[in-house]
C-alpha cells in the first residue's frame, strides 16, 4: 500500500509515545509515575458526570447540528460574560471534537498551500502538523528564556515576510506554562490584522492562567482583538480530555466555512458530551474548576521547589497551565536520553522537547503537574535516585 508523503512526513507525538511506553511498564507489573501528558486527574466536575448517566439511559442521541447544540453555544457565550465581562454572540460559537478540531476545521478554512504561517518555538506540535497538513510553510520564530519562551511583536516583525498570512500563538503555552503579557499580545495581533493576516489564538489553559497584580484574571484577546479566531476546550479547565469537547470563537463571515468543513470532516461533536457539558456552567462545577485551580497553584509550587531541590533548572517559571519546561543539560544527558533513561529505571514518564519545536527542544524536558500532589512528590524522589546514578 502506498502511504501518503503528509503521513509519513508526520513526526509521532512523543508526550503519547512516551504514554504507550508506560502503559507496556505498567502491563508488565510495574508503577509509573506519569508526568507526560496534560491530563488533570480530577476528571469531569461530579455534575457533567451525574448528567451523563441520568440523560443516558432514555436519550436517543442523534447527531447535533456541526456548530453544536444551540444551549450549549449559549452556555459558552455566557462563559465569556461571566468570565470576562464580554458580550458575545453565540452564532459566533462553533463547539468542536475538542480543541483539536477547532484547530482541523480552522486551519482547513484559513490556509492556503504555500502560506506563511508564524509560530513559536518552543510550542504544541499538533498546532503546526495541522498547518502543514494543509501545505503551509510553517515558520518557526525561535524564542528563549528572555521572552518566557513567547513571542513577542520584535521577532513577529523580524520574521514577518510578504508570504505571511497569519500567525498561530498558544498563550499560556504548552510546553512552558508561560504566557504573552495582554498588552504584547494585543500589539502583536493588531500588528498582524493591520498586514491583513488572520490570528488563531490558542486559549486552552486561559482559564488556568495566574490572575494580574491586581487580581484580575487573564483577558481573552477577543475583548482586544474581537476578528481573532479563538480555540478553546472543556479538556483542561473542565478536566475533560477524553470527552472530546472543545470550541472556536470564529468572525461572523467565517460561521459558514466552519460550518461546511464540520459537516464534512466529522458532522458534529459527541451528543452525549455537548448534553452533559451543559453541567459544567453551573455555579457549583465552575466553583469545583476554580477550586481545582487553586490545586494546581499548590501543585506548581510543590514541583519548583522539588525540582530545585534535586539540582534541576526551571529556566522560566510557568504563570499558567500546569507544565514546567526543565533544562537538562545540567545532567550531560540530551532530552531524549533523560526521558527515555528516567522511564526505564525511575519509571518517570516526561516528554523530551524535541516534542516543541528546534530551538533548545534538545536539552528541555517538559513535566505536566496535572497529576496528584503523592505521585509529583514520588517523581520527584524517583528523578532525585535516577540523578545519583548520573553523578
Ligand atoms: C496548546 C494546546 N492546544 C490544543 C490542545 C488539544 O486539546 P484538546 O484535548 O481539546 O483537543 C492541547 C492539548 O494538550 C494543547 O496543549
Amino acid at each position: 500500500m502506498k502511504i501518503s508523503q503528509r503521513a509519513q512526513a508526520i513526526a509521532p507525538f512523543l508526550a503519547m509515545e512516551f504514554g504507550k511506553r508506560a502503559a507496556e511498564l505498567e502491563a508488565a507489573g510495574h508503577r509509573v509515575i506519569r508526568l507526560n501528558l496534560g491530563e488533570p486527574d480530577f476528571g469531569a466536575p461530579p455534575a457533567v458526570r451525574s448528567e451523563l448517566q441520568r440523560i443516558a439511559a432514555d436519550t436517543p442521541m442523534p447527531y447535533t447540528g456541526a456548530l453544536g447544540l444551540p444551549a450549549l453555544r449559549e452556555a459558552i457565550a455566557g462563559f465569556y460574560q461571566q468570565a470576562h465581562g464580554l458580550s458575545l454572540n453565540p452564532e459566533r460559537v462553533v463547539v468542536t471534537a475538542g480543541a483539536s478540531a477547532a484547530l482541523l476545521l480552522l486551519t482547513a478554512a484559513l490556509v492556503d498551500p504555500g502560506d506563511e504561517v508564524l509560530v513559536g518555538d518552543p510550542s504544541y506540535p499538533c498546532n503546526r502538523q495541522f498547518l502543514s497538513g494543509f501545505g503551509a510553510n510553517v515558520r518557526l520564530v525561535p524564542t528563549d528564556a528572555r521572552s518566557r519562551f513567547q513571542l513577542d511583536l520584535a521577532a513577529v516583525q523580524c520574521h514577518w515576510s510578504a508570504r505571511t498570512r497569519g500567525l498561530m500563538i498558544a498563550t499560556p503555552s504548552n510546553p512552558t506554562g508561560t504566557s504573552v503579557p495582554p498588552d504584547e499580545l494585543a500589539a502583536i495581533c493588531h500588528w498582524a490584522r493591520a498586514q491583513g493576516a488572520w490570528r488563531i489564538i490558542d486559549e486552552i489553559y486561559l482559564n488556568l492562567s495566574d490572575a494580574d497584580a491586581t487580581g484580575r484574571p487573564a483577558p481573552t484577546i477577543l475583548a482586544a482583538d474581537p476578528g481573532a479566531c479563538v480555540i478553546n476546550s472543556f479538556s483542561k479547565y473542565f478536566g475533560m480530555t477524553g470527552w472530546r469537547l472543545g470550541w472556536a470563537v470564529v468572525p461572523d463571515e467565517l460561521v459558514p466555512a466552519m460550518e461546511r468543513l464540520a459537516q464534512n470532516y466529522y458532522i458534529c461533536a459527541a451528543t452525549p458530551a455537548q448534553m452533559a457539558a451543559l453541567a459544567c456552567f453551573t455555579p457549583e462545577s465552575l466553583a469545583e474548576c476554580e477550586a481545582r485551580k487553586q490545586e494546581f497553584g499548590a501543585r506548581r509550587a510543590l514541583v519548583l521547589q522539588g525540582l530545585a531541590d534535586v539540582g534541576l533548572q526551571v529556566p522560566v517559571p510557568p504563570d499558567g497551565a500546569f507544565y514546567v519546561y526543565i533544562d537538562v543539560r545540567s545532567t550531560g544527558l540530551d532530552a531524549m536520553a533523560f526521558c527515555e533513561r528516567a522511564l526505564q529505571e525511575a519509571h518517570v514518564a516526561l516528554t523530551p522537547g524535541y516534542d516543541f519545536g528546534v530551538c533548545g527542544g534538545a536539552h528541555h524536558v517538559r513535566l505536566s503537574y496535572a497529576a496528584s500532589r503523592a505521585d509529583l512528590q514520588e517523581g520527584i524522589a524517583r528523578l532525585a535516585g535516577f540523578l545519583k546514578t548520573l553523578a
